[in-house]
């Protein structure tokens, strides 16, 4: 884990992150908190919320959970009134929380469906709304960081309400940085490629054979840590990146743009092999 931030770089900041006893969200939190930030963390199930509020409370930090629906307004509006009752005005946004699962396109339900956008993109825009409300009326800065996919640019098979909602995300990202940037509103968000969470890895990833396919299909041959994109989740929420606004920032090892690169493949074989294949077609 990187130590190059002031340990009280997030000092006096309110930060929420939605889905944040688990996963990626966790990650954040815990790092967001170690460096000064008040954390409140909401999600459906109150156990994990309970072990992360622990575990940042005893590594000194300040943190409160609080089980939300993300997917019902009501609950959301809910949920800032009460953080904001605990920890004072929310300063921060991380729109974490997200459903997914590997799926034919032809036989989601009409549940799975609702499960899955509902809680992505209804879910981020709730929270999305309910600070901007409140900051726009306080005259109050702010920072709406979410987590999309690299997919939502792309598309992937077998993912379709995820990567709709995901697409979905980015735009009101872009948008809202336009509509809200005056008043000192920022949005960005940012594309993760795989990170092997528990709770993405059980959903997304059938085999160990899928999954070595996965990491060879990444330039950097490893996945991410879920700590790497807490560093730059704190970087993003924070000062240092205050005029950043509207962007997605693809945070992938180049697994993305080498899906794209038509010889890419090529460096999966041996170098000296490609070298001596290339050597014959010269004439060498
Ligand atoms: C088909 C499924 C399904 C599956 C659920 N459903 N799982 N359909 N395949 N694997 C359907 C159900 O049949 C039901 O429809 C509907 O979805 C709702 O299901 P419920 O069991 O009521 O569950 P619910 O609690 O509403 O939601 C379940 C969930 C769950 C949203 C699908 O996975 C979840 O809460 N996940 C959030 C936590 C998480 O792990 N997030 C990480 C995302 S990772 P019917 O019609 O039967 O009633 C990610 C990263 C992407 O997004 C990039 C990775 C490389």
């Amino acid at each position: 884990m990187s130590d190059s931030y002031a340990d009280d770089l997030l000092a006096d900041h309110h930060i929420v992150v939605t889905g944040g006893g688990t996963g990626l969200g966790r990650a954040m939190a815990m790092r967001c908190a170690e460096l000064g930030a008040r954390v409140t963390i909401n999600g459906r199930r109150t156990e994990p919320l309970e072990t992360t509020v622990a575990d940042i409370r005893e590594a000194g930090g300040e943190a409160e959970g609080i089980s939300c629906n993300v997917r019902e307004a009501d609950d959301v509006e809910a949920f800032f009134d009460e953080a904001e009752e605990r920890q004072g005005p929310v300063t921060r946004l991380v729109n974490n929380a997200a459903a997914n699962f590997l799926a034919s396109a032809e036989d989601i339900s009409p549940n799975g469906f609702d499960a899955i956008i509902k809680t992505n993109l209804y879910g981020s825009f709730y929270c999305t709304q309910q600070c901007g409300k409140r900051w726009l009326e306080r005259e109050e800065d702010g920072v709406v960081l979410s987590i999309a996919t690299t997919y939502a640019e792309t598309g992937s098979a077998f993912v379709l309400p995820s990567a709709m909602s995901k697409a979905g995300i980015v735009a009101m990202t872009r948008s809202l940085a336009a509509e809200w940037g005056s008043a000192g509103i920022r949005l960005n968000a940012i594309a993760p490629g795989p990170f092997p969470t528990e709770g993405a890895w059980e959903r997304l990833v059938p085999s160990e054979d899928i999954e070595q396919q996965m990491r060879q299909r990444i330039p950097v041959r490893r996945f991410g840590e879920p700590e790497e994109l807490a560093d730059l989740a704190v970087f993003m929420l924070s000062d240092l990146a205050s005029y950043m606004n509207g962007e997605l920032v693809t945070f992938d090892g180049g697994e993305k743009l080498a899906a794209g690169g038509q010889f890419n493949d090529f460096t999966r074989l041996p170098r000296e092999q490609i070298k001596q294949m290339m050597a014959q077609m010269r004439g060498d």
